[in-house]
């Protein structure tokens, strides 16, 4: 079922557009006849940030218009550090700088998102991992126990010293709130007594643990007939591990993206569907018989024809919901300690593919592989070469 996207076929005197574009129908075609076979029970989702693009959210690494080629007005040493947690101890202003750009409010889901609910609502959708912080499937309407958020969001928020909470409404208001000058970026600080430390919401930052629940549910993806990865560059670790970790002999993978990543295409099965992911999911849906309930479903996330009361309450739902998974977590949190203390995982970024062999090896070795590929960030000098190849 797999095709090779570095190698277009195009019959002799064709125009090798036409030839990918027919070539793309008809991997889609064979896609939506597995998706509706019985061998597809639990498809299992890794998303990035190119699914929220057309959302108006910037990537991270597209060149020209991902974040990190936007950035020299915050005059980092590298762009990355924003995002680094021993550079963000020292100089948080940066980050704040950035945040308000980025604070989840406004954005509506893309139809991508909304192709998510459907497979949840068909009964498809194991699990949703995603690396976005912009909480756009709990907006589409996943269940929030089909999401993993590996990256963390902006949700909560909370010391770095201390770890003490501090409260989501004046968080929302130094980040989002009237500045007294234009340029002036405010700084929150722990309210505890004699701590005073840096608040920084609960985003996953490099050189940071990534949350128990991502460690718990690695190996879902060892269960996934369909793993379907959309809008991703695949650098970032241990998220990326993940790839590796379908069956070779029953899961089937699936790259929708602008550009080829990993080693997808390089499994013999492997089906790459390059393109924008709107496009394509929606070629996808029609090809399922979906065409039309993907169009309801995406109009029902639309913020402007909504009364206030609508918004607030949308707003209500989505925050109720993640107060519910929170406190689920919580419980399960104690279970997972021994666990996650042994593997002690560092978020990583490394753009060396992994190899057939780390595949091969199995589900629990993710995350030892990931920590081979590259060193923990804090630990790794200077970037002697420009961000965008993903390297430190
Ligand atoms: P990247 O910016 O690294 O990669 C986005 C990928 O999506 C690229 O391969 C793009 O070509 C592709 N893309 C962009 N728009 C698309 C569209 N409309 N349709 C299809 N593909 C599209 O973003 P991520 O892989 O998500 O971490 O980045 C991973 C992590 O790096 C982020 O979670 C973030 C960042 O540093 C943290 O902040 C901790």
């Amino acid at each position: 079922m797999g095709n090779n996207p570095k190698s277009p076929s195009s019959p002799k005197g064709g125009h090798p557009q036409a030839s990918r574009e027919s070539q793309r129908t008809q991997d889609i075609r064979k896609l939506a006849a597995y998706i509706q076979s019985e061998k597809c029970k639990n498809i299992v989702l890794m998303l990035g940030a190119g699914c929220s693009t057309s959302s108006g959210i910037p990537d991270f690494r597209s060149p020209k218009t991902g974040l990190y080629s936007n950035l020299a007005r915050l005059k980092l040493p590298h762009p990355e550090a924003v995002f680094e947690i021993n550079f963000f101890r020292r100089n948080p202003v940066p980050f704040y700088t950035l945040a308000a750009e980025l604070y989840p409010g406004n954005f509506r889901p893309s139809p991508t998102h909304s192709f998510v609910k459907l497979l949840s609502s068909h009964g498809l959708l194991k699990m949703c991992f995603t690396q976005n912080i912009d909480t756009l499937e709990r907006r589409a309407g996943v269940p929030s126990d089909k999401i993993i958020e590996a990256h963390g969001s902006f949700a909560e928020q909370r010391c770095v010293d201390c770890k003490t909470p501090f409260p989501d409404d004046e968080m929302r208001d130094i980040v989002l709130g009237d500045r007294p000058e234009a340029e002036e970026v405010r700084i929150p600080r722990c309210k505890r007594a004699k701590c005073g430390g840096l608040v920084k919401p609960d985003i996953v930052f490099f050189g940071e643990a990534l949350p128990e629940n991502f460690i718990r549910n690695i190996p879902v993806v060892g269960y996934a007939d369909l793993l379907l990865i959309i809008g991703t560059s695949l650098t970032v670790h241990p998220f990326a591990s993940l790839a590796n970790m379908a069956d070779r002999r029953t899961c089937q993978r699936v790259l929708i993206n602008l550009e080829t990543v990993g080693d997808l295409g390089r499994r013999p099965n492997d089906i790459v569907l390059l393109g924008e992911c709107d496009a394509i999911v929606r070629e996808l849906c029609e090809a399922l018989g979906w065409g039309e309930e993907l169009e309801r479903t995406w109009a029902e996330t639309a913020l402007d024809g909504k009364t206030d009361e609508a918004k607030e309450k949308l707003e209500e739902k989505v925050e109720d919901e993640e107060k519910e998974k929170e406190e689920r977590e919580e419980v399960l949190e104690h279970e997972v300690e021994k666990i996650t203390e042994s593997i002690g995982k560092r978020l990583d970024l490394d753009e060396t593919k992994d190899s057939d062999a780390d595949a091969a090896k199995g589900s629990f070795d993710m995350s030892t592989s990931a920590v081979k590929q590259g060193e923990p960030l804090e630990q790794t000098p200077e970037p002697a070469k420009s961000s965008n190849d993903g390297k430190l």
